[in-house]
């Protein structure tokens, strides 16, 4: 299809922004998620510029409110009939405190594996409209840092370290990716694929702003001058949401290399799947 509807998650900056980009100068209708609107409004207009392409359209949420997520598909489902492309590229790597959203609920889980749940599950119906849909959620090698899981304290009360939260948020991603590729399979939704990636190591703002402590601060600032750029770290998501190869592959894991890769099962169970698709569930429960 040469027009696909695209939405992009935190496409006001870094390898969202990059993606949608790319994929508004290929002719696409792009929706540019940003929680910032003045921000997001210069992020069109500079991808109409730059593109000559006018289909750049805004959707405006904070995505650490599921509420205001709500609100944002429902405003979505509104306007367009029908989704082509879901990006669930939003993410961040939080401070060495634990913080929690308004809604009560630890704010890297909330904006790394609940709002894309969220997000996946409510927009399901217009994705249905498509005659090839494409979910693809943007996890991280990160995923193999997150330590040993503790599903009686899912929301790290006891044991929170932002890299463990981070970790385990895109771990899950990764199993709540593979467990929605399975029950689309199994009630028969065949034009719907969902897919999980991992872009590199990208030279971007992310995790900048936090204050991680003093050793992973000065990490993540060294690390920057080694990293790729954010065009190279957007390869990934263009490459699943328009290859035609891609086409009818689910429950995949793919490498910055565009690459099926095996990611790290080494607390991976169908249970532990279950479990952690059962909690995102529960949570979202009220904003479905
Ligand atoms: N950079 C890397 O090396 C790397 C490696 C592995 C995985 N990743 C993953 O790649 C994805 C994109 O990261 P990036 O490096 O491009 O980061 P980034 O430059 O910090 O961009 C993050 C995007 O998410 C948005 N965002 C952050 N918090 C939000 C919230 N509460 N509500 C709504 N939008 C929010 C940001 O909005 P604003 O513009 O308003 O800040 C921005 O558009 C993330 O999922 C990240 O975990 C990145």
């Amino acid at each position: 299809m040469a027009d696909k509807i695209i939405l992009i998650t935190g496409a006001t900056d870094g390898i969202g922004k990059a993606t949608a980009m790319a994929l508004a100068k290929a002719g696409h209708t792009v929706i540019i998620h940003g929680r910032n609107e003045k921000k997001a409004e210069a992020v069109k207009q500079e991808i109409m510029a730059e593109t000559g392409n006018d289909k750049i359209d805004l959707l405006i949420a904070d995505l650490l409110s599921l509420a205001d997520t709500r609100k944002a598909i429902d405003l979505f489902t509104s306007r367009y009939k029908r989704l082509d492309v879901l990006i669930n590229n939003a993410g961040a790597f939080f401070n060495k405190v634990r913080e929690t959203t308004a809604e009560g609920l630890e704010k890297t889980i909330t904006l790394n594996l609940f709002a894309p749940f969220l997000l996946m599950q409510s927009l399901l119906g217009v994705l249905q409209k498509s005659p090839a849909a494409r979910i693809i959620n943007v996890s991280s090698a990160m995923h193999k840092r997150g330590g040993k899981p503790d599903f009686t304290d899912f929301q790290l009360e006891k044991t929170y370290k932002p890299d463990r939260a981070y970790g385990l948020s895109k771990l899950y991603l990764i199993w709540i990716t593979r467990y929605f590729a399975k029950q689309l399979k199994e009630n028969g939704i065949n034009n719907v694929t969902v897919n999980a990636c991992h872009p590199g190591a990208v030279a971007t703002n992310f995790g900048q702003d936090a204050d991680k402590g003093f050793f992973i601060n000065m990490i993540f600032k060294i690390a920057l001058r080694f990293m790729d750029k954010v065009e190279d770290g957007a390869r990934t998501s263009i490459y699943l949401a328009t290859a035609p190869e891609v086409q009818g592959i689910s429950g995949e894991f793919f490498g910055s290399r565009e690459k099926i890769e095996k990611a790290d099962d080494k607390y991976y169970s169908t249970q532990h799947e279950q479990l952690v698709w059962d909690y995102c569930a529960s949570i979202v429960k009220p904003y479905l």
